[in-house]
């Protein structure tokens, strides 16, 4: 339709610098460090299951509608849903979505870069030898020091929002894109030698029965909807990351090639990160339901002991930190980008706002692993809290919200101009998908979770 219409904050150099950008987005702290261990708490082969069928029927049709919304729109999640409720005659209610994926990228942030402030810790300690040789109590102690000292913690986080933060305020497409590049295949091979190294140990075999042998016994409603929601926070949808990367996209990119790239190398290396930390869990013994330390309190034990480990150990979570640092200037980009296009502000100015704001909020996250660890809502700490509603609840909401907006509100004609999809057919099962099984899926997940159904 438009063709001369474009985004104010540039336009990527062609496809691929979009695949890596949202690559960068999609990859991070949720496939390596959340996955892992949600896995553990949920059971194993179930939960995966569950995961994956996620991923195939609603992400990938997710992804394709917001990067489709966002090529359209050309703005901020807010700006695009507002230019496009009038293409499609809808209410401005619908501007909702892009209000609560602002503001669900801030509250991710808020602890994202506390974690990420873990994986920064590990950066020192990995390359100070700490861990040559430790035992499995050993390891586990020093996590639990981390977690007990909030001036650590305070420490690594300060940084980690630094960094995101002048990332951020030179504008997402120059150094850190190009940087990532070089860094997420670098990630890839790591992990490839740590499946490798895994698969020489013991219990591998007892891994991959515990990752791929479903026992649906397992798997509670509350567990469906954090399989489901993490399918949303793994892709980085339902919040406008990719639908503001979508506005850089040049016109005659494939959306659904491009969508299918970038889910398909996000599961692999979720599942490759699952396949090189379970072995060690049995091997040693360990809880695989330990929580959210999971990755901290394994993954030292097999760099103590294999050859090279503190040389590995430390580029591991170097690379971890790059990856996570990719998906955090994309939690933030919308609000920037907003404050930019309508508070009038500076680039630089936008992101000291929003990074004070959400470096603020990132200290209860903090206390919650100590001072704070006993005062609960719900049975949840602080920090439990926000992942449940942001990752559980907004996402999926805000993917159900876009669902219906392009299905069923969007002018068909619009929605398939922008796809360009050669077979007729395939057009109407991606139709089909978000139209009604997207919705429907969202919508019976969150009842059963409360109990209504199931
Ligand atoms: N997808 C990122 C991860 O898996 O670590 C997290 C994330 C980034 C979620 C951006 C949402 C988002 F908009």
């Amino acid at each position: 339709m438009d063709d001369t219409r474009q985004s104010v904050h540039g336009q990527w150099s062609g496809r691929w610098a979009f695949v890596f950008a949202a690559t960068g987005s999609a990859v991070g702290l949720g496939n390596i460090w959340k996955f892992p261990y949600i896995t553990g708490e949920n059971g194993g082969g179930a939960f995966v299951l569950i995961y994956l069928a996620c991923i195939a029927v609603i992400g990938i049709p997710i992804m394709m509608a917001e990067i489709l919304l966002g090529r359209r729109g050309r703005g901020t999640p807010i700006n695009t849903m507002r230019r496009l409720l009038r293409e499609a005659g809808a209410h401005k209610a619908w501007q909702v979505v892009g209000w609560m994926g602002m503001l669900a990228g801030f509250l991710i942030l808020s602890y994202y870069s506390v974690i990420a402030g873990w994986a920064l810790a590990y950066v020192l300690r990995m390359g100070s030898g700490e861990f040559v040789d430790a035992t499995p109590e050993r390891v586990g102690e020093l996590f639990a020091g981390l977690l007990a000292s909030p001036g650590q913690l305070l420490f690594w986080h300060s940084l980690f929002m630094l960094m995101t933060m002048l990332v951020v305020a030179r504008g997402v497409e120059q150094g850190l894109e190009k940087a990532v590049r070089f860094l997420m295949p670098a990630l890839f091979v790591l992990l490839l030698i740590m499946v490798g190294y895994a698969m020489s140990m013991g219990a591998f075999s007892q891994a991959v029965d515990f990752l791929f042998s479903p026992d649906f016994s397992k798997i509670t409603g509350t567990g469906v909807l954090i399989a489901m929601g993490h399918a949303f926070f793994t892709l980085s949808l339902g919040m406008g990351a990719i639908m503001i990367y979508g506005a850089y996209l040049p016109r005659h990119t494939s959306i659904t090639q491009t969508s299918i790239m970038i889910a398909g190398a996000d599961t692999l290396v979720a599942l490759l990160a699952g396949l090189a930390i379970f072995p060690i869990v049995f091997a040693n013994g360990l809880e695989p339901g330990a929580g959210p330390g999971l990755i901290f309190e394994t993954l030292p034990i097999a760099f103590g002991h294999m050859p090279g480990g503190s040389l590995f150990g430390f580029l591991f979570f170097l690379l971890l930190v790059f990856a996570a640092w990719s998906s955090a200037i994309s939690l933030i980009e919308p609000a920037v980008t907003w404050l930019v296009e309508n508070r009038n502000m500076s680039r630089v100015r936008a992101c000291v706002w929003a990074g004070l704001a959400t470096w603020l909020l990132g200290i209860g996250t903090v206390l919650s692993f100590n001072y704070w660890s006993e005062i609960k809502l719900f049975g949840k700490t602080f920090f439990d809290l926000l992942d449940f509603l942001t990752a559980n609840i907004m996402l999926p909401l805000g993917g159900l919200l876009i669902a219906i907006f392009v299905a069923w509100l969007l002018p068909r004609l619009s929605s398939q101009e922008e796809l360009a999809m050669r077979s007729e057919l395939a057009y109407h099962v991606w139709h089909g998908l978000v139209r009604y099984v997207t919705p429907l899926a969202v919508i019976i997940v969150f009842l059963n979770a409360i109990g209504v159904i199931g």
